[in-house]
């Protein structure tokens, strides 16, 4: 699957009330929103016919989480569905997680693209995988390994999608402060300079589901319907109907960890 299918499919499941962007470019995964959104990126240039109420800020996502309101243009503040496919290093997507977490609830959905690098070259801090019009996922790769140490509460998925694998995270907790705090000690292992050392884990998406399967999960009317309930309620809802989904196993084989040092 395609990660614009895939993106497709999760805005038909969650029916989200708002989306939000960051990474617009052309327009091509902005182009399936119909709530009213919101989409960050310096440098956009649309080349796609836009469906949306949408909010475009032509600015870095640091920049825009900095102001005081940013997400003003939503009816509520608050981001149902996320697509963070802004810059392609581990410590800016991090950031990008960080801050939209932020502004999420229990029942919302996180979307991180090109997670999955096919080889050491895509996974290259400096452009080099795209110097012959291949794709560039960089090294957010990195940041499935601090998610999971850091915080295990995170329902994080990994997705087989084309062409660079897609990370799905689930119960996001805008109140939860460790992983800001713990920005500066993590960013501070994270950026190693090329080539980097890509787990096998990775590069053969051993951990990653099928996204076929994914969406096929029996998830998405509880996780609609979560979005009625307070916090605590939905984060409990939410939680059980990933739990019955089998999707708080622990995944089998972290880069460098054994299994039994993720806790869940
Ligand atoms: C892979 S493209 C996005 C593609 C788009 N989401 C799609 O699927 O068609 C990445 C975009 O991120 C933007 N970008 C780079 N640095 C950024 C930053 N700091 N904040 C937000 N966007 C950034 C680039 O200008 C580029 O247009």
């Amino acid at each position: 699957m395609q990660r614009h299918d895939l993106l497709a499919r999760l805005h038909e499941l969650v029916q989200p009330r708002t989306y939000f962007e960051i990474g617009v470019r052309k327009g091509r995964s902005l182009t399936l929103s119909r709530v009213p959104s919101v989409g960050v990126d310096p440098f956009f240039v649309l080349t796609h016919e836009l469906h949306c109420d949408v909010h475009l800020v032509r600015t870095t996502s640091d920049e825009f989480f900095a102001r005081r309101h940013p997400f003003a243009h939503f009816p509520e503040q608050v981001v149902d569905l996320a697509f963070i496919d802004g810059m392609h290093l581990a410590e800016f997507a991090l950031r990008d997680l960080i801050n939209t977490e932020r502004h999420c609830h229990p029942a919302s959905v996180i979307v991180i693209d090109d997670m999955l690098p096919r080889s050491v070259v895509e996974a290259g801090r400096g452009r080099v995988g795209s110097a012959d019009g291949g794709a560039w996922a960089g090294d957010v790769y990195k940041i499935i390994d601090v998610l999971h140490e850091h915080r295990p509460d995170l329902v994080v998925v990994e997705l087989d999608t084309l062409p660079t694998g897609t990370v799905v995270v689930l119960l996001p907790d805008p109140s939860d402060t460790s992983l800001a705090a713990a920005y500066d000690h993590v960013v501070g292992d994270l950026v190693t300079p090329d080539p980097q050392d890509v787990p096998e884990r990775v590069l053969t998406r051993s951990g990653a589901m099928d996204p076929a399967t994914f969406v096929a999960l029996p998830i998405w009317g509880e996780l609609r319907a979560a979005r009625r309930h307070r916090p605590a309620e939905a984060r409990r809802r939410v939680r059980d109907a990933c739990a019955a989904s089998g999707l708080l196993q622990p995944p089998a084989q972290l880069s460098g960890q054994a299994p039994a040092a993720v806790a869940r």
